[in-house]
């Protein structure tokens, strides 16, 4: 019998509510609003009646594009993320509230004290997945042309997370004065200001709120790159990956991270691994297959599949069918510039073409089959016992925490996961029965914040 690594390793779930993507199904007649409250209440609930972790959301602030048209065939828009977790911590009372926001065009203070205050206000249930936002448009909402590159973008969130820890540490524990009769409502000299020179910032800060129940927001991170991964190992709880789908990748990635951890000076435990991912139920073995088909054929629509492909070759290939062969002109090669890009430079569309192509012609696929291949992100598909013995495996052998799951519809999206599949994650021992602290750091099973051992 082969040695399982982590034996009483627990799956941990996050539902990632996408906002913009193509992998939740807007289209189809069971889909609900992707913007009305309800939806995100009943996303919500749902998970935490599945006693998930936590409730996460993506983040956009600015409608995507390419090459300054809309990429308008799948969800665009969405609300704040941080007011939408705010409204959901009044009506739910474990699950955490994980919040995308990016470090290159906030502010320490500003954003600092917003989560705190959803940190307070919740009792310690939010999580803050910092990323840098890597498209290339967003800047123009902020600076005209405004771009900052990739490497400076990870400076500038260390140094960004960095200030927004001395904020949440600024209150001493007993800065609230505790006798009504005191002459002020602070203790004196009990929060402190925070002074800070950096390349990215200079600023004097006097923080406006205490420590939450958990001490800090929980800091998620979701960024792939070497600089991704370093910034994850000094600095994350969580890191929220793209290795959802295949056990080899996933395992080495988490090897990766563990051996970076421990290379910044932390326990190799000392950080949750949740990628994301997609699970697809059906009742019966027979059905799965049919069940993965429909779910692409929705996902993967003629102009979703022209949108996607046209990203590829940086064309506008809208004018085709999608039903046809793929492009015959070559991708467009020119470097990307600062603003006008959505996914690829040019190095990397030719390889990319050269792949698509080989596939069409080895398959004898048209470009909507093409697009349908190279972008499925099924994580698990089976029936709910398949895919619990196989989530349990990947904990058990330290490829993964747990997952952060995409639902492909909303807000209906995890009822079978809940009704069906966790039952039989709590049938193998891998899968809480109940929830046992009250904050987001307790569910994670984390140690307490970094700047407060
Ligand atoms: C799983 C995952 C989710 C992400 N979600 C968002 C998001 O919601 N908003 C955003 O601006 N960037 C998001 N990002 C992008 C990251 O912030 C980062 O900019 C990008 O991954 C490039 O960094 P890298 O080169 O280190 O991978 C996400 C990245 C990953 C891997």
């Amino acid at each position: 019998m082969t040695e399982v690594p982590f034996p009483a390793a627990q799956v941990h779930f996050g539902v990632f509510f996408q906002g913009v993507n193509h992998h939740t199904v807007w289209s189809h007649p069971s889909s609900g609003s992707q913007i009305d409250f309800e939806t995100f209440r009943q996303v919500a609930t749902t998970a935490e009646r599945g006693l998930f972790d936590a409730f996460f959301l993506g983040e956009g602030l600015r409608l995507r594009e390419q090459d300054g048209q809309l990429l308008d065939t799948d969800i665009a828009g969405r609300p704040d993320a941080i007011a939408q977790l705010a409204a959901l911590a009044g009506i739910t009372d474990r699950i955490g509230l994980v919040a995308t926001q990016n470090t290159t065009y906030n502010e320490p203070a500003d954003l600092a004290r917003r989560l705190a205050g959803l940190d307070v206000l919740s009792d310690g249930r939010a999580g803050w997945n910092v990323v840098t936002t890597d498209n290339a448009w967003t800047g123009e909402n902020f600076r005209r042309g405004g771009f900052l590159d990739h490497a400076h973008r990870y400076d500038r969130a260390a140094e960004f997370l960095g200030i927004a820890r001395e904020i949440w540490d600024s209150w001493s524990d007993n800065a609230i004065a505790e006798s009504r009769q005191s002459s002020s409502w602070l203790t004196p000299g009990a929060v402190r200001t925070i002074e800070r020179e950096t390349e990215h910032f200079r600023v004097a800060i006097r923080p406006t709120l205490p420590r939450s129940a958990q001490g800090h927001p929980v800091i998620f991170q979701a960024g792939a790159s070497p600089a991704g991964r370093d910034f994850a190992a000094s600095s994350a709880e969580v890191i929220f990956s793209p290795f959802g789908t295949h056990f080899d990748a996933a395992r080495e990635f988490a090897d990766d991270i563990r051996a970076r951890l421990v290379t910044a000076g932390r326990p190799a435990d000392d950080i949750r691994i949740l990628p994301g991912t997609q699970i697809v139920l059906a009742d019966r073995e027979s059905e799965v297959e049919e069940k993965k088909r429909w779910l692409l054929e929705h996902q993967i629509t003629g102009a979703t599949a022209l949108s996607l492909a046209g990203q590829v070759w940086g064309r506008d290939l809208s004018h085709l069918d999608p039903e046809g062969p793929l492009p015959v002109e070559d991708p467009e090669t020119t470097a990307i510039s600062g603003t006008r890009g959505a996914q690829r430079d040019g190095h990397d569309r030719v390889a990319v073409v050269k792949q698509w192509r080989e596939l069409a012609e080895t398959k004898r696929l048209t470009l909507r089959q093409v697009v349908i291949e190279t972008t499925a992100r099924f994580g698990f598909a089976g029936t709910p016992g398949q895919v619990a013995d196989e989530l349990t495996r990947w904990v058990r052998h330290g490829a993964s925490d747990g997952f952060n799951i995409t639902p492909y519809l909303v807000p209906t999206g995890l009822d079978d996961i809940v009704d069906l599949l966790i039952p039989e994650l709590q049938e193998r021992g891998s899968y809480r029965t109940e929830y046992t602290g009250t904050t987001l750091r307790e569910h994670l099973g984390l140690h307490a914040p970094l700047t407060r051992r």
